[in-house]
């Protein structure tokens, strides 16, 4: 009788999604006799709407170094998942027929805290579930690290040394706005890796008369140019709570994104011109590090020993060195944030870095 595994992939792509399906696959193929991989494609659209393909062990050779994923991704948003929409479509009831259908013994789930979300329900919903963690946000709670983070920190950091050199030469600040809505991991590792001068993170709402003064101060120390590493979800303590009605309040002074304000303020009031350049999705692009690649590696092998014995209602994670497991209910929809005492923070301010606090 043969072990079938489904496996997607959900959410925001990154490398090591890949390097995670070939981890699971060869490791399983090792452990087990007998074992049928399904593929379902597009994340929780494929499970929804039964669009799957039986794997072949080919299929897993030359995935290790290849970004993206090769089973696709959607994003589902988790607070629409009871939501009956206008197709009639009741998305657990289907998920759970087509689970079934596929004769699936166990499903890997490979995404974020929203992906984490529903799979914690469909464990509920008595599915065999295993989570693995996947962000370049790195903000899923329970693991000190998720696949996709070191590579999109590596792309970062190679920006932000790239803007060095213009903007010494010009004498100019360059605003890099980084991915982070909801957390700025991101853009604290390569604010600290690549030298910025200030860091303004979604946790750390800022003054943004004093990232004015730290670029004065840096200008009267001789210094004509400053880098600013700015989280896309980076806000001023005077602006509206609410994502929606700060970035109406934005539109309505004229600016598209946190960045470009920054920018104007410190050309008006610092006197220093400015340029703002904004990495986008190539965070998220191309082959992953070395770093995601055995990490990856890592988590694909762990889950397959977790299928082997058969543990299932469980997410992977790293804590310090060791590969481990924590309850999908007990990790579900916590977001893991940057707090303003973490050590990075310190380190940070210990170098003279500015939070706009
Ligand atoms: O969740 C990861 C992430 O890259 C965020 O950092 C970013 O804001 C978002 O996804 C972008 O989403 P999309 O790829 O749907 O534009």
């Amino acid at each position: 009788m043969s072990t079938r595994i489904g496996i997607l992939t959900s959410g925001g792509d990154c490398p090591g999604l890949n390097a995670v399906i070939r981890g699971v696959a060869k490791a399983a193929y090792e452990l087990m006799d007998d074992v049928e991989i399904i593929g379902i494609i597009d994340g929780y659209r494929g499970l929804i709407e039964g669009e799957y393909k039986v794997m072949k062990q080919s299929d897993f050779s030359g995935i290790l170094t290849l970004g993206g994923t090769i089973l696709g991704t959607s994003r589902q948003p988790f607070k629409q998942m009871r939501v009956i929409g206008e197709d009639n479509v009741d998305k657990v009831k289907a998920m759970k027929a087509n689970y079934k259908k596929m004769k699936l013994d166990c499903l890997l789930i490979l995404g974020g805290n929203g992906t984490h979300k529903t799979a914690a329900l469909l464990a509920d919903e008595g599915l065999n579930v295993i989570g693995l963690p996947k962000t370049i946000d790195n903000d899923l709670y329970g693991s000190d690290v998720t696949f996709g983070f070191h590579t999109a920190l590596d792309i970062a950091t190679e920006a932000i040394d790239r803007l060095h050199t213009t903007a010494a030469s010009h004498g100019r600040c360059m605003v890099v706005e980084l991915m982070g809505n909801k957390t700025g991991w991101l853009t604290l590792y390569a604010g600290v890796a690549g030298g910025a001068d200030i860091i303004l993170l979604p946790e750390i709402p800022f003054d943004m008369d004093k990232v004015v003064k730290a670029v004065k101060k840096r200008a009267e120390s001789g210094k004509a140019f400053s880098i600013i590493a700015v989280a896309e979800g980076a806000a001023e303590k005077s602006e509206p709570k609410k994502r929606r009605e700060r970035l109406a309040a934005r539109a309505e002074a004229g600016y598209k994104t946190i960045s470009e304000k920054i920018a104007a303020a410190i050309t008006e009031k610092a006197g220093c011109e400015c340029r703002v350049v904004i990495p986008g999705h190539l965070q998220r692009g191309g082959a992953p590090s070395a770093y995601d690649r055995v990490l990856s590696t890592q988590f694909g092998a762990y889950a397959a020993g977790l299928i082997q014995k058969k543990q299932f209602g469980v997410t992977v994670a790293k804590v310090g060195n060791t590969i481990t497991q924590n309850k999908l209910s007990e990790i579900a929809g916590k977001a893991k944030m940057v707090s303003p005492d973490d050590q990075m923070i310190v380190v940070a301010k210990d170098m003279g870095v500015s939070f706009g606090d």
